[in-house]
C-alpha cells in the first residue's frame, strides 16, 4: 500500500507543479484528497483492518495526505507571486522613468535684502545687534525720550500686550539695549521686525522691518552720519544714487532729519513713483540726544553719537521694483519663485 500511496503523491506533485491557476489547483485537490479520491477510499478501508494494523496504516495515509496539502499550499503562494509579477509587467507603470523634479526653494526678497544690508554694514565695520520683538514701554518710549502724552503711545498706533508690554514700534529700542550693555565706542546695526496698528495697503503693513544704526564715539558729527548713509545708499542701489536730509523731529535725536534717496525709477528727474519730486523717503536719522546718552551713563562731554532707521520693506520694493508692500506678505508662490536666481 505504501508504494501505491507514493505513486499517488508523485502523481499529485506532478499535477500541482503543472497547475497554472488557483482554479486548476482546486480541481487537483478534489482529485487527490477530495471525497472521491483514492486516498479517501483507502481511509474507508481502515475499518476492516485489525486493531494493531489500523493506527500504522492510518498514519501512513495521513502523511501522504499532508504531503499533498503542503504541495498545494506552496503552489498557491507561488502562483500568487507569479500573478503579481505579471500585473507589474502588464501595467503601464514604467519604473525606469525619471521622477518629477522637485523645485528649489528661494529666499524671500526681504531676506535677500536683509542679508545684503548686513553685508554692506559689516564691510563698513559695523556689528550686528539683536533686540526683542516684545518690548516694554521703557525701551520703546521712555528711554528714547518720548513724552508720556506722545501720540505714538496711543492704542491706535501701538499694539499693547498688557499695560507695560508691547510689540516694538521701532528698532530704536536696540539703541537703548546696546548702550545699557556696552561702553563706547559703539558701532552697530540692528535689523528687525516692528509692529504698528496700521491698516495694510500698498505702503503700510502692521508688521514691517527696519534697520537701525547706532554709532557712539568721540567726535561723532552730523557729517559722519551723512557719509555713512551716502556710502550705504551707493552700495545698495548704485554709485549714481544720492541721499539728502530734511529737517524733522524725533524725541531721541537732536538735530533730527528725514532721509530721502534719489528716485530709483527716474534717477531724480521726476516720475509717478516719486510724485515728481525726484526723491523717495527712506527713514529717519539724527544725532543721539545727549539726554538719552546721559541717562545711560555715557559721558556726554566726551562722547556723541548718530543714529538712523531705514525701512527694509521700502528698500526691497525699490530695489526689485515691486508694486507695493502687500506682495511681500501674501506669500504667493508665483511671486516668490521669481527670486530663486538671486540666492
Ligand atoms: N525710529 C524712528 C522711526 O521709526 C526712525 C529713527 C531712527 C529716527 C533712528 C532717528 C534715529 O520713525
Amino acid at each position: 500500500m505504501e508504494t501505491k500511496l507514493n505513486h499517488v503523491v508523485l502523481a499529485a506533485e506532478n499535477d500541482i507543479k503543472g497547475a497554472q491557476s488557483i482554479h486548476e489547483l482546486m480541481n487537483i485537490k478534489a482529485k487527490y484528497i477530495g471525497k472521491k479520491s483514492e486516498i479517501m477510499d483507502l481511509m474507508k478501508t481502515l475499518g476492516s483492518l485489525s486493531p494493531e494494523e489500523r493506527p500504522k496504516v492510518g498514519k501512513t495515509i495521513n502523511i501522504a495526505k499532508q504531503n499533498i496539502e503542503n504541495l498545494l499550499e506552496n503552489r498557491i503562494v507561488k502562483l500568487k507571486e507569479m500573478e503579481y509579477q505579471k500585473t507589474l509587467q502588464d501595467s503601464k507603470v514604467d519604473l525606469s522613468m525619471p521622477g518629477y523634479a522637485i523645485g528649489y526653494g528661494s529666499l524671500h526678497p526681504l531676506t535677500i535684502v536683509w542679508r545684503e544690508i548686513e553685508d554692506i554694514f559689516i564691510s563698513m565695520g559695523f556689528d550686528i545687534a539683536e533686540g526683542y520683538d516684545i518690548e516694554d514701554e521703557f525701551h520703546n518710549f521712555d528711554a528714547l525720550n518720548t513724552p508720556k502724552d506722545h501720540p505714538s503711545r496711543n492704542l491706535a498706533d501701538t499694539f499693547y500686550i498688557k499695560d507695560d508690554v508691547l510689540l516694538r514700534t521701532q528698532t530704536s529700542t536696540v539703541q537703548i539695549r546696546t548702550m545699557e550693555n556696552y561702553k563706547p565706542p559703539i558701532k552697530i546695526i540692528s535689523p528687525g521686525r516692528c509692529y504698528r496698528n496700521d491698516r495694510p495697503d500698498a505702503s503700510h503693513s502692521p508688521a514691517f522691518h527696519q534697520v537701525e544704526a547706532l554709532v557712539v564715539d568721540e567726535n561723532i558729527t552730523f557729517q559722519d552720519l551723512r557719509d555713512t548713509l551716502n556710502t550705504f545708499v551707493k552700495k545698495m542701489f548704485g554709485n549714481h544714487m544720492k541721499s539728502r536730509f530734511r529737517p524733522h523731529f524725533f524725541p531721541f535725536t537732536e538735530p533730527s532729519a528725514e532721509i530721502d534717496i534719489s528716485c530709483v525709477n527716474c534717477g531724480g528727474k521726476g516720475c509717478a513713483i516719486c510724485k515728481n519730486s525726484g526723491w523717495l523717503e527712506m527713514g529717519g536719522a539724527g544725532l543721539v540726544d545727549p539726554n538719552v546718552l546721559g541717562k545711560l551713563g555715557i559721558d556726554t562731554e566726551k562722547y556723541s553719537g548718530f543714529a538712523f532707521g531705514l525701512g527694509i520693506d521700502r528698500i526691497t520694493i525699490l530695489k526689485y521694483n515691486i508694486p507695493g508692500l502687500r506682495l511681500l506678505y501674501e506669500n504667493d508662490i508665483r511671486f516668490l519663485k521669481q527670486f530663486t536666481m538671486n540666492n
